[in-house]
């Protein structure tokens, strides 16, 4: 394993570069003012982040590709826990559209106070550890995952960047029934992405006409993003990614744990699956 440290903040593990600090994340937590026509995509790592940000960044010009194709993701839906992020944050024009994979413990507390729209895209758990294993062994800033075993310890016991799954979705799903958040699975995308996009223009008060949500439609597929450098992450510096050692964009399928975990791993992980989603009432694809 390498000893790529990390920084622990209210017991919680963050990468441990410039752009995370705990004084930051104190600021996000208790200082940083929501507005009411703010848009957030909330996700915990690996579960679609970088598809809704392309999907909201479509949809908020309406179909048009234009700001895609020319504009870094990281840019258009920043990320809002990460010191780094603060101007573009301060300097976008309204509506705010942004990015966090913050536990609810931890995201700004004026979320509670506004009209802000989360949007919550959740991904089945296995395949989520798949992509965390892979994403681990490029992206520098997180620790050698080691062999699959030892990440799925690491990753069922929550010792990974931004906690365990089983607490990020359980402390989300806590706002399940407010207006202002919506809940989508990374599964529904996959299935259904044309009823997926007009559910999310609904719920922002978006609407667009049959053409421009075709256009998001195409402009969002996994092909697509897989070619477009300002989303696809290869652009990404190399002393932060190692891009011989994988890509963002891998397989973007459902499922593909099948072929990773054996049985004795599987029945494990459903073992302590159940355990951590007893009392769960919400039934996910993958249930
Ligand atoms: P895989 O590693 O299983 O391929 P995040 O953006 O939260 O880091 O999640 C990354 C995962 O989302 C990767 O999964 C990636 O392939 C997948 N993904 C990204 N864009 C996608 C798209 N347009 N369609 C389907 N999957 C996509």
């Amino acid at each position: 394993m390498s000893s790529v440290p990390y920084l622990t903040h209210k017991g919680i593990f963050f990468p441990a570069v410039a752009s995370y600090t705990e004084e930051y994340l104190r600021y996000v937590e208790n200082e940083f003012q929501l507005m009411d026509d703010d848009v957030v995509n909330v996700t915990y790592p690996k579960s679609g982040t970088n598809w809704m940000a392309e999907i909201l960044s479509l949809i908020r010009k309406d179909g048009d590709p234009t700001w895609v194709r020319n504009v870094f993701l990281w840019d258009r839906v920043p990320w809002f826990e990460t010191a780094t992020s603060q101007s573009t944050i301060l300097n976008y024009t309204p509506p705010r559209f942004m990015s966090s994979h913050l536990p609810f413990q931890l995201f700004p507390k004026s979320f509670l106070r506004s009209k802000a729209k989360v949007i919550y895209t959740v991904r089945n758990p296995k395949d989520v550890l798949v992509s965390f294993f892979h994403f681990s062994n490029s992206f520098k800033i997180l620790k050698d995952p080691g062999n699959m075993q030892d990440f799925m310890d690491t990753f069922l016991r929550g010792d990974v960047i931004y906690g365990s799954w089983f607490d990020h979705v359980k402390g989300w799903l806590a706002m399940k029934d407010m207006p202002n958040f919506f809940l989508i699975t990374y599964e529904e995308l996959q299935q259904d992405l044309r009823g997926s996009v007009e559910r999310i223009c609904r719920f922002l008060g978006k609407e667009l006409t049959s053409q421009q949500i075709d256009s998001v439609v195409e402009n969002a597929s996994f092909e697509t993003m897989k070619n477009n450098k300002m989303s696809n992450f290869t652009q990404v510096p190399n002393d932060m990614m190692d891009h011989s050692k994988g890509k963002l964009m891998r397989k973007g399928k459902s499922g593909t744990w099948k072929s990773c975990l054996t049985v004795a791993q599987n029945e494990h992980f459903d073992r302590v699956y159940q355990e951590n989603m007893r009392g769960v009432t919400v039934t996910f694809p993958w249930d």
